[in-house]
């Protein structure tokens, strides 16, 4: 295999300007990626851009239900993923058939749907949320309609309490979300009296029980520069620190450390992406996102509803 260019950034911006391609990265991407992407957010701001861009490649540092929304959003655009495996635990709790069965059962429901899950679970849905509108878009639902919530039981359980509401849960979780301690979160409070604990609505509930804040990446990013605290525990994947220290430097960070001090607190498959594979996504132009036509159609109308709904 010829050598990487020494300068990978640089090679990365060449390649950039001669595809006509952006870099969209989550904030769960190492923070090298975060550095050369033109656009950093959570997936409703991904999702925003990828229908903003005029870009004809995407380069997608995310994980495979991110880029395949933006494939969706830009069935004629050329989307790259660098790693195809990065996939997402969340979205793997929620197989397709089991899910049409229990879809089959329940035929008077409304199904909205995390953007965490696959195309095909998108395309059995009315309408998909993300963590930053879940609740709004819920709220906007008639009280009569009944309403199942999947595939995170945990973000679930969160609207039906901020929204009174009694959504019918899959039962899919995060394994990074779940790993967090309510034990550590409490001792670190005790240790750090003045900071607040921050938390991503994808955790545990004994462990959002202790958050003074709940919300998106983005959401979590913002409050930490909004708020008046000096120090933050910050309840989600580290990748997020990055931003955050960049944006609020005088701000101290204690990332949530997971249950037995193992690093299962950074998404594995966030973390398969590099900044060589993205560097030789974008020199091979593959791997390239792809999708059955009769999937992309259905599954494009429920994203489009949640973009209406949040707007
Ligand atoms: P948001 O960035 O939308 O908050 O989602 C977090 C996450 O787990 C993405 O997989
Ligand atoms: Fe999926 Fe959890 Fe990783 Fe997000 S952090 S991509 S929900 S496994």
């Amino acid at each position: 295999m010829p050598a990487l260019p020494s300068d990978l950034p640089g090679a990365i911006a060449t390649l950039k300007r001669d595809l006509n391609a952006v870099i969209l990265a989550h904030y769960y991407q190492e923070s090298e990626i975060q550095d050369v992407a033109d656009y950093i957010g959570d997936s409703l701001g991904l999702a925003r851009q990828a229908v903003m861009t005029e870009a004809e490649v995407i380069v997608f540092a995310g994980v495979h239900f991110m880029a395949e929304t933006a494939k969706i959003l830009n069935p004629d655009k050329l989307v790259l993923l660098p790693d195809l495996n990065a996939g997402c635990s969340l979205a793997d709790s929620c197989p397709p058939e089991a899910f049409a069965a229990f879809k089959a059962a329940h035929p008077d429901h409304l199904v909205i749907s995390y953007i965490n899950c696959t195309a095909a679970i998108k395309a059995m849905s009315d309408i998909i949320c993300t963590s930053s509108n879940a609740v709004r878009i819920v709220e906007q639902i008639p009280a009569e309609q009944p309403i199942i919530f999947a595939p995170d039981r945990n973000l679930g359980r969160y609207v039906i309490e901020q929204t009174g509401r009694d959504l019918l849960l899959w039962q899919g979780s995060c394994i990074v979300h779940e790993t967090f301690s309510e034990k550590k979160i409490v001792q670190l409070q005790v240790a750090y009296p003045d900071a607040e604990v921050i938390a991503h609505p994808e955790c545990e509930p004994p462990v959002l029980r202790h958050a003074d804040y709940i919300g998106s990446t983005t959401a979590l990013l913002h409050h930490v520069q909004n708020s008046a605290a000096p120090a933050f525990i910050v309840v989600t994947e580290p990748g997020i620190l990055h931003q955050m220290q960049k944006l609020a430097p005088e701000k101290q960070l204690i990332p949530a450390p997971a249950l037995n001090n193992c690093a299962c607190n950074e998404c594995p498959h966030m973390r398969l992406n590099t900044l060589e594979k993205l560097y030789l996504a974008m020199q091979h132009r593959e791997p390239e996102i792809s999708l059955p036509d009769d999937i992309r159609v259905a599954a494009l109308k429920p994203i489009q509803r949640m973009l209406e709904l949040s707007a």
